[in-house]
């Protein structure tokens, strides 16, 4: 019989402790599916002596993580920490160094820190493997690196943030505003223990940098990831959104252009009929396209014990099979520095304004508008609340310095009542 892969886990909270039951409960199908057994030498985390659902007592205990990296009797350390520096970074880099493979869920290390780690792993003869970083169960970085391999890639998007979702689908099937969602998703459990990595969009758009570096063979450029949250997204713009056939999506975009690599991960509104207008609640989607394949939608949990355990499994199985590829999908050496894009692609947008209820007041915005180069293709006024009345302005395709030049021109029509909302209309 073949040698075991004997694992290091360090963090032992819900994705751990599926990765521990997994390897407990189905050691006879992963060992017929690599050829050899899958064994877990040692584990470590902050708290030792917690129930955390599975028995612990047969592995070895290492309250330094460092130190569980650095073990003779592990060939595979896994990272289940978080957190771009400290412990997680120093125990990755200990793992290398003393030749373990190593195979992490940390979106925020790899955001930061990942062609130094992808180069470190290779230096070492090492890989460094990450799916369970982006879309939790979705195996999307497998379909980037090998699946897609073939293709050049035309666009990778995703709504890869489930609390976002959550948050904005909830908004709208229930009528609640977003400070009660948001209330409801921290009661639940959704939140991360800082909000503002998911409804900020960090933590999406960390998710977002590493597909592109795989996608464009790029440095992993987050710094250069045009972010924004869903805080000021209102349930009025749902509504009117959902009135005009669209749904609001905290949605990443990142797509190689004349002007260098495009990466967004904005509030945008998509077609309520099209894939991504369709996904609801904590749901992930995964949309590639390339060059040969066309399209390709993947949709699935992107959080939770059961879907990032299977994927954190499916690096390890690579690794017992002997599946060795480099952790963006090329050398690390090859990974070109990023050129950000000066300005997003064209596109469509959806204003919502309040307008003074004092004649010639909407003619003044279609001067602005019109004075930037931004032809109007749909509008709709609402009836005056204490003469104000809200209105909706999709636009044609327009550039957004365009669009920032008529939004910094319109306080000066002395017509706004409020300060107007805009939201991409992204092309499916
Ligand atoms: N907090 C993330 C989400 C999961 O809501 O999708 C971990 O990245």
């Amino acid at each position: 019989m073949s040698d075991p892969l004997r694992l290091g886990i360090a963090g032992l909270g819900t994705v751990g402790a599926g990765v521990v039951k997994i390897v407990r409960q189905k050691a006879q199908l992963l060992q017929s599916r690599t050829g050899r057994p899958i064994e877990i030498t040692a584990v470590s985390a902050r708290t030792r002596g917690m129930d955390r659902g599975v028995p612990l007592d047969r592995y070895d205990w290492e309250d330094d993580p460092v130190a569980l990296a650095r073990r003779g009797d592990v060939d595979v350390f896994v990272e289940l920490m978080g957190g771009a520096d400290g412990p997680a970074k120093a125990a990755t880099e200990a793992a290398l160094e003393t030749g373990k493979d190593v195979v992490t869920a940390n979106k925020a290390m790899l955001a930061v820190h990942g062609k130094a780690l992808a180069g470190a792993a290779e230096a070492a003869g090492r890989v460094l493997r990450f799916e369970a970083a982006v879309a939790g169960g979705i195996p999307v970085v497998k379909a980037l690196t090998e699946g897609l391999a073939g293709n050049e890639i035309t666009r990778v998007m995703g709504v890869m943030n489930g609390t976002c979702n959550y948050i904005l689908t909830r908004m709208e099937s229930a009528g609640l505003t977003y400070e009660e969602v948001f209330e409801e998703a921290r009661a639940l459990g959704f939140l991360e223990a800082d909000p503002n990595l998911d409804v900020g969009g960090i933590d999406a758009g960390h998710k977002l940098s590493l597909l592109a570096s795989i996608a464009y063979g790029t440095e992993v450029a987050f710094d250069a990831v045009e972010l924004e949250g869903i805080g000021a997204i209102t349930i009025e713009d749902i509504r009117q959104a959902a009135d005009m056939g669209y749904r609001i999506k905290l949605l990443g975009v990142a797509q190689m252009t004349g002007r260098g690599l495009e990466q967004r991960m904005t509030p945008c509104l998509v077609p309520a009929d099209s894939a991504l207008g369709q996904l609801e609640g904590g749901t992930n989607m995964c949309v590639l396209e390339g060059d040969q394949v066309g399209q390709i939608v993947m949709r699935g949990a992107g959080a939770g014990e059961g879907p990032t355990a299977s994927a954190v499994m499916s690096d390890i199985i690579d690794i017992a099979r002997g599946t060795r590829i480099s952790t963006f999908g090329r050398p690390a050496a090859e990974l070109k520095p990023v050129t950000p894009a000066t300005s997003a692609t064209p596109a469509p947008y959806y204003l919502r304004m309040k307008l003074a209820d004092k004649p010639g007041a909407l003619a003044k915005i279609a001067t602005v508008l019109g004075e930037s180069g931004i032809s109007i293709d749909r509008m709709r006024q609402y009836s005056h609340v204490a003469s104000e009345a809200p209105v909706l302005i999709v636009t044609h395709k327009t550039s957004r310095p365009a669009l920032d030049a008529a939004l910094a021109a319109m306080p000066a029509t002395g017509v706004l009542g409020d300060t107007p909302v805009a939201l991409r209309i992204e092309q499916i």
